[in-house]
């Protein structure tokens, strides 16, 4: 009977045993973390999960949050200004209306591009590629996506004239969608460093073009939906690097680190401190 007991006893403690180690190890661990170190980390439109985006605190909060780069949007006004602002239209993340190129830069700066973020944020301007640079070049890497270059003429000559005043452009990466635009950035002064932002639509890329892009861009830069493993691989090979963007930066950075991808474009996203925040529509 005692021999009985003792075995259901047994049996017991170590069914209880293995229910605690579990336990222990599902609470020490609630939620998966995932590596960042060895990425390049790239603020998108600053640290936009923090703060209104392409304004100089969510600029400033990317920088104390330690990334590599802060990422930002630029548009012409209509007195041919670099506007710092993601839309074509002022609508979305200003107290204002209407197309960005419709304002002088004078109209722009009355625009509080703080409020609709946060209340607290009330007042906060909207800056110039010029502020922007003067403020955080030396400090982290810029990375400039000229927004709908067709819609704003002679923003790559703009962009090239105000880079020239700085001696060394190693930390400084224009990108965008259009590679045409890109192409005419590295044909006015070859040392700026190009990205090449990759629509889904360009999906799946020929070794052909790839060569072609790689011939001038250094990097090649996808949405995480777009990305596999063998495209990060052929860029490897052409020795060019590939960062990698998304609204979500929990599945983002996953996918980035399985795939083999060299950084990530994120809004820094509390999580996994607090719940993932999904950043501003386009
Ligand atoms: O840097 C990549 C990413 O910024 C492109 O998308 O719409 O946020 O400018 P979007
Ligand atoms: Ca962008």
């Amino acid at each position: 009977m005692r021999r009985k007991w003792n075995k259901k006893k047994t049996i017991t403690i170590a069914i209880i045993s293995s229910c605690l180690i579990f336990l222990t190890g599902y609470i020490g661990h609630p939620v998966r973390k995932v590596e960042l170190e060895g990425l390049i980390t790239v603020a998108h439109r600053g640290a936009s999960s923090y703060a209104p985006e392409n304004t100089l605190p969510a600029f400033q909060k990317g920088l104390e949050l330690g990334a590599d780069f802060l990422e930002c949007d630029v548009h012409l006004s209509k007195d041919g200004e670099l506007i710092v602002i993601h839309d074509k239209r002022v609508d979305r993340t200003t107290d204002g209306t209407g197309p960005v190129r419709d304002f002088t830069l004078k109209e722009i700066k009355q625009l509080d591009a703080g409020s609709s973020f946060d209340e607290k944020y009330e007042g906060e301007r909207i800056i110039t590629l010029d502020e922007l640079m003067k403020e955080f070049y030396g400090k982290i890497g810029i990375l400039i996506e000229l927004k709908s270059p067709a819609l704003n003429p002679g923003i790559e000559e703009k962009v090239v004239e105000l880079l020239e005043q700085y001696a060394d452009l190693k930390s400084i990466v224009v990108q965008s969608f259009d590679v045409g635009a890109m192409k005419r950035i590295h044909e006015l002064n070859s040392d700026v460093q190009i990205a090449v932002l990759m629509k889904n639509t360009f999906m799946p890329i020929t070794s052909t073009y790839l060569d072609e892009l790689t011939s001038f861009a250094e990097f090649i830069n996808f949405n995480v939906s777009s990305l596999n493993k063998n495209v990060v691989e052929q860029i490897h090979e052409r020795d060019r690097k590939v960062l990698v963007w998304s609204k979500k930066d929990r599945r983002l950075i996953e996918k980035a680190v399985r795939y083999g991808a060299d950084g990530v474009i994120t809004d820094f996203s509390r999580w996994p401190a607090e719940p993932e925040v999904t950043s501003a529509e386009d």
